[in-house]
């Protein structure tokens, strides 16, 4: 090793501090002059250099307990450091104090860099005087965010005492994502609200990530840019701004009525696209798909839904001015998508081959039976459904009505199926005893004219496509959309193949969606990539964490942001999913997103 007093006295750090001056010398002599004395095995300044190194920039803010991690670092050399830490920042912000005028996010974060690597949640409140100035920065509370547990009373009463003309409030996200949660925008909400009746503005609600931050007052702005608080000497205010932007950020009571819970009549012995149980169908928020897409989207002529599972999202677009492309991977999603979307109205003899179908003698054993009979159908319904797929490829004229007559049974099976709503288990009790029955599909040809239907990997066809909005639904978590509805696959395609296992699965390798696999970011990243269109919606819900994993999110907010971003301008809608379920199902905390990326 070598020892301090080997090295030349001009390069010793004391030496050439008093010769040169503190600015000459790096941090780790700076260091090394605090400490005064190394330990046995490393001099004072290579002990330094590790310091320096081990904590880079977050120097300022490490404790006693990381020092005392490092080797030679006792009790005493610990608290020096800390001591002389503390002193710099306590003399900067008096000094600061008087004179920090905030005048946008980027000032608020200057303000709090150290709740960037805080392990809990921390709500903070800064107090500004009419110039803006900081009067005091003041920890509301620490732990969980709640809107039940945070009482406007601590935030504005430390306000009156302090004269404060209005405040900021900062809230970090141990997570590592920036993006406001349902309790946050509920949190906002309410004291902004608070803090228009007491005279006392929100000019801004800041969430910090260890790699991030989100500010309500840039977002609604409209801004990546970052925006002064006071533009053209006018100070706004996010009531102000809630207030003007508000059917963007919240759908109002009345349009949920008039739109979002509307409930299509169906005509006697039909069936229509919607009626049908489907995993992460959105037919509940067709509503607030709509408002965005009319909000954002200006005279469309095409609109594509890539992922369209039931195809109910392409289908509220459906009309005779826009070309709807809808296309799904799944065999038996196709038929239905093209029985609905894609059919003309040449398909005159249908409803005489449904009658056909339905009036089938039907009480042998076939493959079908013999494979889910008693277990997902009771055995005459598992014997009438294999029936009469065998009678459509007999009495099936054209394609076109082979689909709309496999379409019709794909909705009739799921109305006797024995499950709850998909085919990875059945239930136990077998009480789906009433008859099958096929019905007619309520489709209006008319407008259908140019539409087009698929049934390719999303990341194929969007190689071939252009359009001007481009919807995106993929699966988001690690359950195969083959695994839930192999059953219809197997019975749509009718290939009869062996079927495996308690849930009596076939083989599914060619139906796997990599939107379910690891390398999910990659896949979206590179469909993104080659999008061509104006406008892109996507739905993806990555607000609740659940228990199981196989339930989590595959791509995450920031991956998701940087990949549309890369593309366009993007803004974020949420609705907390209860608004639609009346609160009967999902998981607390769940909302359900949409981005939106404005093309450049
Ligand atoms: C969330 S669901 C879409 C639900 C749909 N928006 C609705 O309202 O019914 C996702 C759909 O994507 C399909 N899918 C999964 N991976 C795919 C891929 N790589 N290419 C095309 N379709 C895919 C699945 O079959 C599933 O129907």
């Amino acid at each position: 090793m070598v020892k301090i007093k080997d090295i030349p006295k001009i390069d010793r750090p004391r030496e050439r501090f008093l010769q040169k001056g503190a600015d000459a010398l790096s941090k780790s002599d700076l260091l090394a002059i605090l400490l005064g004395s190394g330990i046995k095995g490393k001099n004072v300044k290579q002990l330094s250099e590790h310091i320096i190194k081990k904590f880079g920039k977050n120097f300022l803010n490490i404790t006693v307990d990381d020092l005392l991690e490092i080797s030679g670092i006792g009790q005493a050399k610990a608290l020096q450091i800390i001591s002389a830490i503390s002193l710099v920042k306590r003399f900067y912000e008096e000094e600061k104090g008087n004179e920090i005028i905030i005048k946008n996010a980027k000032d608020v974060l200057s303000l709090s860099y150290d709740l960037r690597d805080k392990k809990k949640e921390y709500l903070i409140c800064i107090y500004l005087n009419a110039r803006n100035a900081l009067i005091k920065k003041e920890v509301i509370s620490i732990g969980l965010l709640d809107k039940a547990l945070i009482h406007p009373r601590e935030i504005f009463y430390p306000a009156t005492e302090l004269h404060a003309a209005s405040i900021i409030l900062i809230h970090n996200h141990p997570s590592g994502n920036s993006l406001p949660s349902g309790k946050d925008h509920q949190i906002v909400k309410k004291i902004v609200q608070a803090g228009e009746i007491m005279g006392i503005p929100v000019i801004d609600f800041i969430i910090i990530s260890e790699e991030n931050y989100y500010s309500f007052y840039d977002k609604i702005k409209d801004s990546n840019k970052g925006f002064d608080y006071i533009a053209d000497g006018i100070q706004e205010t996010l009531f102000d701004l809630f207030e003007i932007k508000k059917p963007l950020y919240e759908v109002n009571i009345q349009k949920i009525e008039k739109s979002y819970f509307h409930f299509p009549k169906v005509k006697d012995n039909t069936f229509q696209l919607q009626n049908r149980r489907y995993l992460g169908n959105k037919y509940k928020l067709l509503g607030f798909i709509e408002d965005i897409v009319t909000e954002k989207c200006n005279g469309i002529k095409s609109f594509c839904d890539i992922f369209a599972g039931t195809g109910v999202v392409g289908e509220r677009f459906n009309k005779p001015e826009i070309k709807i492309i809808s296309n799904d991977f799944l065999f038996s999603n196709y038929v239905c998508l093209k029985s609905f979307l894609g059919a003309s109205s040449n398909v005159k003899k249908i409803a005489d081959k449904i009658d056909i179908l339905n009036n089938l003698k039907t009480d042998r054993d076939n493959y079908f039976s013999e494979c889910f009979g008693n277990t997902y159908f009771s055995l005459e319904n598992a014997r009438k459904i294999g029936a009469i797929r065998e009678e459509i490829e007999k009495i099936a004229e054209t394609e076109e009505e082979k689909n709309i007559l496999i379409c019709s049974l794909i909705y009739a099976v799921d109305k006797v199926a024995n499950t709850v709503g998909h085919y990875d288990a059945f239930r136990k009790a077998l009480d789906m005893l009433q008859p099958l029955k096929l019905l007619i599909p309520d489709v209006d040809y008319l407008n259908n004219g140019n539409n087009e239907i698929y049934k390719e990997d999303a990341n194929i066809l969007i190689r071939k496509i252009t359009c001007d909005v481009l919807y995106i639904d993929p699966p988001y978590n690690s359950r195969q959309y083959s695994d839930a509805y192999h059953l219809l696959e197997n019975l749509a395609e009718w290939k009869k193949p062996n079927v495996k296992g308690v849930a009596k699965k076939m083989d599914r390798s060619h139906i796997k969606s990599f939107y379910c696999l690891k390398n999910a970011t990659q896949v979206f990243e590179d469909l993104i990539r080659n999008a061509d269109c104006k406008h892109i919606l996507l739905s993806y819900n990555n607000t609740g964490d659940s228990k199981d994993g196989r339930s989590n999110a595959r791509i995450s907010d920031n991956d998701i942001l940087r990949i549309l971003e890369s593309k366009g301008k993007v803004e974020i809608f949420e609705k907390d999913y209860r608004a639609f379920t009346a609160g009967k199902s999902n998981s607390d905390g769940n909302a359900e997103r949409i981005y939106y990326c404005k093309v450049r």
